[in-house]
């Protein structure tokens, strides 16, 4: 029997500039959510969301949008939060932590407490300091705290080899890990092209392998988000794409391996830390981190990266 009146899947978005207006955009004309709720601490900016989104709607999917208050976070499937201070030009993302994390002490736990079962997806930078902080402050399971984290820097990196080799991204398979910045880590001992690894894939199509411009890829991918922001201001289209994605995978329950950022215990020696990994993602959020098996450097590289991230979230003193 059709049931005429399904549960509506609602979505939370709280910080709507530049990547949270963008990703309720592309919310909206993916017809995932049938509610979409945005906040922001500038009213009149979410309320202004909320109507140039609606006049969107005779185009898409029926949709209810609007702007809300915390108690609307009730219910959320997901509450994505893009709230927060932009990185500045020439600012690294770690410089950020204390003025977001401020605003993360406002935002968290008024969602966990009018969502206790929803997940968190959290967007603002730095990304897996603040979902670590999300996860201390919302008290949440941590398998529902996600944070965006390397599924851009990953995606920035399969374009760019795409570019290199001739092939469509999306037969580029290849990760960045640890953190969504400075230190992050390719993982090329696993990169690879229909199963071959890329030295074996130049090999075969005689185009010679040349690591420096590997590394020249991996430049381009980890210092992306300056250049992009020296140029523009701001980076949102893509991100707002990966956090689609994710909220699709919970959504539809899909079981998909995307690079995103969660408390890692026992991995390599490091615990304790949001970073990112290949990671299942289905309806209940982090089912579970793929154990990757890295080459030495790799390893190391991730061990780095994690310091980093803890050295800062030392400086937050969140048990305090
Ligand atoms: N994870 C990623 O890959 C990635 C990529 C790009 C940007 N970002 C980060 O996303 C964040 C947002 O970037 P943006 O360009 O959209 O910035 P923005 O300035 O355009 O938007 C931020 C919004 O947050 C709102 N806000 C601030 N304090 C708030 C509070 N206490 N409660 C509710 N809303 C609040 C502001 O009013 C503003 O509308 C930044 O931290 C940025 O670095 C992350």
């Amino acid at each position: 029997m059709i049931d005429v009146h399904p549960r509506p899947i609602r979505v939370a978005v709280v910080g709507v500039g530049n990547v949270g207006a963008t990703f309720a955009y592309a919310l909206l004309l993916s017809g995932l959510a049938t509610e979409i709720v945005l906040l922001d601490v500038n009213r009149a900016r979410a309320e202004g969301e909320a109507m140039d989104l609606n006049h969107t709607v005779p185009f898409t999917h029926p949709t209810r949008i609007w702007a809300g208050d915390y108690t609307d976070c009730a219910g959320a499937a997901v509450t994505v939060i893009a709230a927060g201070a932009a990185q500045k030009p020439g600012e690294t993302r770690l410089d950020l932590v204390k003025k977001n994390a401020a605003i993360f002490r406002q935002i968290v736990p008024e969602v966990a407490c009018h969502n206790p079962d929803g997940i968190l997806l959290i967007a603002t930078n730095p990304v897996d300091v603040l979902t670590y902080t999300a996860w201390k402050l919302s008290g949440l399971p941590a398998q529902r705290v996600i944070g965006s984290g390397t599924i851009l820097d990953t995606a920035r990196f399969r374009y760019l080899l795409s570019q290199h080799f001739g092939v469509d991204p999306r037969s580029v398979h290849a990760h960045i890990i640890g953190e969504h910045g400075d230190s992050e880590v390719p993982v090329w001992s696993l990169a690879n092209i229909a199963g071959m690894g890329l030295s074996r894939f130049c090999a075969q199509h005689g185009c010679g392998f040349d690591r420096a411009a590997m590394d020249d890829i991996f430049y381009q991918t980890r210092d992306a988000a300056y250049h992009i922001i020296e140029r523009k201001g701001a980076t949102y289209y893509a991100v707002a794409a990966g956090l689609m994605r994710i909220v699709e995978a919970i959504l539809r329950d899909q079981s998909t391996v995307l690079s995103v950022s969660s408390l890692i215990e026992d991995y390599y020696g490091i615990s304790g830390v949001c970073l990112s990994l290949p990671t299942v993602v289905d309806r209940g959020g982090v089912e579970r981190v793929l154990r990757l098996e890295l080459s030495p450097e790799e390893i190391e590289g991730l061990r780095q990266s994690a310091q980093v991230l803890k050295a800062t979230l030392a400086q937050l003193r969140l048990e305090g």
